[in-house]
């Protein structure tokens, strides 16, 4: 399967035809990264100061929450920090109204998440196996169960050195979830309830969100698969942006500095083809649904 799908003279402010929409909505879902050459984000000069790892607080990245509009993960203060606030805000609502008119067929099932600015390199940083992204794996975050809801990232390299990012991306999903299924540990229903009781979680994690987080762990702590497995190496040049369901493509960042990044999540309901999400592949492996109790539990 090719990995890329590229969409050709997309600027922010596109309007794309029915086949191109479609050609993108089939790729997305089928587990490829939609690739859009030339499609940059400029800074304004006086902007240019936030490309600098300084203004991280311990986090890896400075976020914008479109829910309350709000920054973290940064040292700014004042005028700065509602500069920061302004030029993370600007790609957020960029992104969401880019893919808005792109995968119209989702309409407002697509919703806008968090927005990052990832302003240090993405090699070299010494941490744990588990937090390093420069090893493949797919999205699942400990805190936030998503009971089967996908992940789709929107990516945009504004390196000013003309510094490319580098990913690797690795095998289809499906191959991923059969290839470790065997070996995943099966979910604790009392663990779980815990988890939630203290807030350790934000809402109950399903057994989906159990599964995925197991996923994720086991792919980056098995160095014989990291370097065995199907792979492809994917230079992102600055300057250009790329989407992807991050849940579902098996991806690593291996080098480059300077990124945006916008979070959107979408039920699985309202995807066309629901069958190739990471949810009913799981399921059908599992032969069980696995995020049933999460749905009730939301409604009520
Ligand atoms: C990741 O989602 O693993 C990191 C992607 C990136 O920062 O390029
Ligand atoms: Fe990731």
């Amino acid at each position: 399967m090719e990995r890329l799908q590229t969409i050709e003279f997309a600027g922010w402010d596109a309007t794309f035809s029915s086949s191109v929409r479609q050609t993108a909505l089939e790729a997305l879902e089928a587990g490829r990264v939609l690739y859009f050459p030339g499609l940059s984000f400029p800074l304004e000069d006086h902007e240019n100061r936030f490309l600098d790892p300084a203004i991280l607080d311990q986090s890896k990245n400075a976020s914008y929450n479109p829910a309350k509009d709000s920054i973290g993960g940064t040292v700014c203060t004042d005028g700065d920090a509602a500069d920061l606030k302004v030029l993370i805000r600007r790609y957020s609502t960029t992104a969401q109204s880019f893919l808005n008119r792109l995968l119209a067929h989702y309409g407002p099932a697509l919703k806008r998440e968090r927005a990052s600015l990832r302003p240090a390199k993405a090699e070299g940083r010494v941490q744990s196996w588990r937090k390093d992204d420069t090893r493949l794996h797919v999205d699942s975050f400990p805190s936030k169960p998503t009971g089967g809801r996908r992940i789709l990232r929107l990516f945009c390299n504004v390196n000013p050195n003309g510094r490319p990012r580098t990913w690797r991306v690795g095998e289809p999903f499906e191959d991923v979830a059969k290839r470790f299924w065997p070996e995943l540990p099966a979910p604790g229903y009392i663990n779980r309830q815990i988890l939630s009781l203290f807030r350790v979680t934000k809402g109950f994690r399903s057994a989906y969100d159990h599964y995925m987080l197991q996923l994720h762990d086991a792919m980056k702590a098995d160095e014989e698969y990291q370097r065995t497995v199907s792979q492809e190496t994917i230079h992102f040049p600055a300057g250009s942006a790329w989407a992807c369901y991050a849940d579902q493509v098996s991806h690593a960042a291996m080098a480059g500095q300077h990124q945006f990044e916008q979070t959107f999540s979408l039920p699985v309901e309202a995807m066309e083809n629901a069958e190739t999400s990471p949810l009913r592949t799981l399921e059908r492996i599992a032969g069980r649904a696995l995020a049933e109790h999460h749905r009730l539990s939301q409604a009520g």
